[in-house]
């Protein structure tokens, strides 16, 4: 069961952190940070390997017998705090320009973590214990039954997004790194 909103909490205060580390290096260049400079790629790099590990270590944890390390609440709260600082990170490393393919990507992104926010409020309806597994009798059955199709109609929504998400911005990489970085 995802208890409280504490993960919320802790991105906010991270997502602060990093605006605030934006902000000085605004004030001391006078200029936004580019995509390719030292700051902004740093940002993007980092904020996609959180994306990354937002897309698979959940999953793993849930999939895979072996890997039942910690209890799958923290595992989610893990996804939903990485799930939102990578992005943010990746939002700022765009220095708000948004053309072509990197500009459909950061589209895809936004509409992941606001997709992330639905099966958040959905994953909460459905009452569970510490390790993510249904309780029956809490709800009455025709709610539980409506939940849980919303919440697998949403997994079919959601996951497909995620995996375009990646395939664009690996394509992204490949073309800013060989176009902006290399061909330099
Ligand atoms: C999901 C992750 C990412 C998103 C959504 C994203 C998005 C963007 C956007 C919107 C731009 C600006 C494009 C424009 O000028 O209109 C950009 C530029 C750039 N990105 Fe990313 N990016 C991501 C990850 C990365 C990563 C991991 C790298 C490096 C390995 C990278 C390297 C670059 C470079 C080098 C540029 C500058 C391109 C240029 O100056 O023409 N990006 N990105
Ligand atoms: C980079 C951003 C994100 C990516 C790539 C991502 C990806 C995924 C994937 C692939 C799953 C399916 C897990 C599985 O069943 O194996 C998932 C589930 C989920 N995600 Fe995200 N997510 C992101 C951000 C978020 C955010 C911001 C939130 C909440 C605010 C969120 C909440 C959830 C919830 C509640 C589930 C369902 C858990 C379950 O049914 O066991 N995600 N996400």
């Amino acid at each position: 069961m995802l208890r409280g909103n504490r993960e919320l909490w802790f991105a906010f205060v991270f997502c602060v952190l990093i605006t605030g580390l934006y902000g000085l290096v605004v004030l001391w260049t006078r200029a936004i940070p580019a995509a390719s400079d030292l700051f902004g790629h740093t940002l993007g790099i980092f904020g996609f390997i959180l994306m990354l590990m937002t897309e698979t270590l959940y999953s793993l944890r849930k999939r895979i017998r072996s890997a039942a390390w910690g209890r799958m609440s923290t595992w989610l709260q893990f996804h939903i705090f990485m799930g939102l600082v990578g992005p943010y990170m990746v939002l700022l490393h765009t220095s708000w320009e948004f053309n072509g393919l990197a500009g459909a990507t950061t589209l895809l992104t936004v509409i992941i973590v606001l997709s992330g926010f639905i099966g958040r409020y959905i994953y909460t309806r459905i009452p569970r214990t510490m390790d993510g597994l249904e309780i029956e009798g809490t709800l009455s059955q025709e709610a539980l039954k409506r939940a849980r199709q919303l919440m697998s109609l949403w997994h079919t929504i959601h996951i497909p997004i995620g995996v375009a998400l990646f395939i664009s911005a690996f394509v992204h990489m490949g073309a800013a790194l060989y176009y902006a970085t290399f061909l330099k």
